[in-house]
C-alpha cells in the first residue's frame, strides 16, 4: 500500500504560474506514487474574516478548474470540498479538547497572518488572546484534515511546518490520551523555485504582479513583455546584466542552455533588446499554458463535471473518514 497524502489550500479564485511551479505541479507529481487526498480548504478561507458567500463557492470552483487543467485526476486522487465532510468539524471539535491554548499562541504562521491582517499589532500574548478563536485555531482544524486520513506525508511551504507540528503534537496527545489511532504525519518540503512576478517580486495575487493560468495567451504575452526588466537597460543601446533581470529568472526556469547562452551574450553586449529577449522565454511560457488551456477551456464547458468531481470526491473522503470517526468516538466515548 503506497504511503498516504493529504494536502489543502485555501480557495483563492484562479491560480497562477507560482501556484503551477510550487504547489500544484508537485501534487500532480505525487499523485504518482502516493495516495492522495487534495481537497479545498472552505472553512479555513473563514479564519481571516468574512467574505462573500458567492466568492467562497465560485473561488473555490475557479481553483479547482486550475487543478483539473494542471492535471490533477480524480481517477487518481481523493478531491474533494473540506465542508463537505462533515467529520473534519466534529474531530476539530475533539481536537480542541486536548489542544493547551499556549500550542496555538506561539504558532508565529497564525501570528503573522493575525498581524498582516491588522488583528493584531503585536506578538505580545495579550494582543495575540484578540484574535478570533477561529484563526487561532487553524492549527487544530487542519490536523483534523490530516489526521482523518490518517496521512504519511503532507506536502507544504515552510510557513507551515509550525502548523505540522501542531498536527504531530495533537495526534501524539490523543494517542497517549486514548489510544494510539493516528501517525504522526511528516511535512514533505520539496524545493521549489521561485517564480518571479512581473515586478520582480515573488509572484502573489495580492501584488498585482501575477501571471494567471487562465488568462488569455494575448494578456498573458503583452504582460509578460512589460516584465520588469535590469534597469541599466534604459535604453536599447545601454548593455544590461541577466543576474540583475527579473525576467531573466523567468528564462532560467523555462529556456534550453543554449538559448539562456544566447541571450545572456545579447544582453550583455547589447546586441538584442529586451523584447526579443523575452520572446524567447514567453514561447515556452505559453507552450507550456496551452495543453493547460484546452483543458481548461473543455472543463469550463462542462462545469456540472466539475461538481460531479467533487460530489464523487466528498464521497470517498467520507468513506475513510467515517471509519476514523467511528475510532474516534468508541475511544472518546460518545
Ligand atoms: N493551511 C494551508 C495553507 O494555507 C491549507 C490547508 C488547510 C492544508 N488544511 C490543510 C494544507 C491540510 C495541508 C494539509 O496553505
Ligand atoms: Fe533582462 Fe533580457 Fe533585457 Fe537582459 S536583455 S535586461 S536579460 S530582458
Amino acid at each position: 500500500m503506497p504511503e498516504t497524502i493529504v494536502s489543502g489550500m485555501r480557495p483563492t479564485g484562479k491560480l497562477h504560474l507560482g501556484h503551477l511551479h510550487g504547489a500544484l505541479g508537485n501534487w500532480v507529481r505525487l499523485q504518482e506514487s502516493y495516495r492522495c487526498f487534495f481537497f479545498v480548504a472552505d472553512w479555513h478561507a473563514l479564519t481571516t474574516g468574512k467574505t462573500s458567500a458567492e466568492t467562497i463557492r465560485e473561488s473555490g470552483e475557479e481553483m479547482l478548474l486550475d487543478w483539473l487543467s494542471a492535471g490533477l485526476d480524480p481517477q487518481r486522487s481523493v478531491i474533494f470540498r473540506q465542508s463537505d465532510v462533515k467529520e473534519h468539524a466534529e474531530l476539530h471539535l475533539l481536537f480542541s479538547m486536548i489542544t493547551p491554548t499556549p500550542w496555538l499562541i506561539r504558532n508565529p504562521t497564525v501570528k503573522e497572518q493575525a498581524r498582516e491582517l491588522g488583528y493584531i499589532e503585536s506578538d505580545d500574548e495579550a494582543e495575540v488572546t484578540k484574535i478570533n478563536y477561529g484563526l487561532l485555531g487553524y492549527p487544530v482544524l487542519q490536523a483534523a484534515d490530516i489526521l482523518m486520513y490518517k496521512a504519511h506525508r503532507v506536502p507544504v511551504g515552510v510557513d507551515q511546518v509550525p502548523h505540522i507540528e501542531i498536527t504531530r503534537e495533537i495526534a501524539r496527545r490523543f494517542n497517549s490520551v486514548y489510544r494510539e489511532i493516528f501517525p504522526e504525519p511528516q511535512p514533505l518540503l520539496t524545493e521549489i523555485p521561485k517564480v518571479p512576478g512581473t515586478d520582480g517580486r515573488k509572484m502573489s495575487k495580492s501584488y498585482g504582479n501575477a501571471v494567471v493560468l487562465s488568462d488569455p495567451p494575448e494578456e498573458i504575452d503583452a504582460r509578460l513583455s512589460k516584465m520588469m526588466t535590469d534597469p541599466k537597460r534604459a535604453r536599447r543601446r545601454d548593455p544590461g546584466e541577466p543576474a540583475d533581470c527579473p525576467a531573466f529568472n523567468l528564462h532560467r526556469l523555462y529556456c534550453t542552455p543554449e538559448e539562456i547562452a544566447f541571450v545572456s551574450h545579447g544582453c550583455r553586449t547589447a546586441e538584442i533588446g529586451c523584447l526579443d529577449c523575452k520572446k524567447v522565454m514567453i514561447k515556452h511560457v505559453l507552450d507550456e499554458l496551452a495543453t493547460f488551456r484546452e483543458k481548461r477551456l473543455s472543463w469550463e464547458q462542462h462545469r456540472d463535471d466539475v461538481r460531479d468531481v467533487l460530489r464523487e470526491g466528498g464521497r470517498q473522503a467520507k468513506v475513510i473518514a467515517q471509519q476514523t470517526m467511528e475510532e474516534v468516538r468508541e475511544v472518546v466515548g460518545v
